[in-house]
């Protein structure tokens, strides 16, 4: 058995490059590992339900790669099975060039980042369209105003990355109780001080 991400990702070139550089022995452990990590599990389940947004590479036809960031709702992403995401792609710029490439190549690579906690999970898979209205409509994705199809992806791999040079962000909501606890703090402190100076009176000197 090996790791689903190194079937998918160690090429001959990517072998060999390994090998040059000396992690080819390194390696060989993701070629015998027990578990292919193709489905994604509980730990996976939860983080790509938590994230509002994730960048997609796709392919396109004379093969390049093209990533573009999807962001949403907090778990617009959805897990419809462990080897099923879908997600409601919104009209946007009208380039179509994501859409374009899955309509003639599936393949695409996700990365999801949990910049707050400094995790990255990597996933591999392919995606098909899945028109409005169309009899297989994922029902767990809304069709609401803007939403012009569903991504569909069926998981072939996934990896977790590790936290080093992650640089840590939060957003306003993650930071918004920390502020308001402070705030709070400052008006206290601000009204003590006016109480302070009221009770010098005269004898205070700014
Ligand atoms: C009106 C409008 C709405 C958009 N809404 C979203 C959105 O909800 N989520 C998102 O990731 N990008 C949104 N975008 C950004 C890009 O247009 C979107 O990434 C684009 O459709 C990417 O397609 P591409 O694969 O051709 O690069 C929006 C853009 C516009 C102009």
């Amino acid at each position: 058995m090996s790791r689903a991400f190194a079937d998918i990702c160690f090429t001959d070139s990517v072998r060999a490059a390994q090998h040059r550089y000396g992690s080819r022995d390194g390696n060989r452990g993701f070629e015998t590992a027990a578990d292919p990590r193709a489905e994604l599990g509980e730990t996976e389940q939860a983080f790509v339900a938590e994230r509002d947004g994730f960048y997609q590479a796709s392919v396109g036809e004379i093969g390049w790669p093209y990533v573009q960031f999807r962001g949403g709702r907090p778990g617009f992403l959805k897990v419809l099975d462990p080897r099923t995401l879908a997600y409601a792609d919104v009209r946007g710029n009208r380039q179509y060039i994501s859409v374009g490439n899955l309509d003639a190549d599936g393949r695409v690579a996700l990365i999801l980042m949990d910049y707050a906690a400094r995790r990255r999970l990597k996933i591999w898979g392919v995606a098909r369209i899945v028109e409005l209205g169309a009899a297989d409509w994922p029902t767990a994705l809304p069709a609401e105003a803007g939403v012009e199809r569903a991504i569909v992806i069926d998981v072939k791999a996934y990896d977790w990355n590790c936290p080093k040079h992650i640089t840590p962000r939060f957003t306003e909501a993650q930071i918004q109780p920390r502020l308001t606890a402070l705030q709070l703090e400052i008006e206290r402190l601000q009204a003590e001080n006016r109480q302070l100076r009221d009770a010098l009176g005269a004898d205070y000197i700014d």
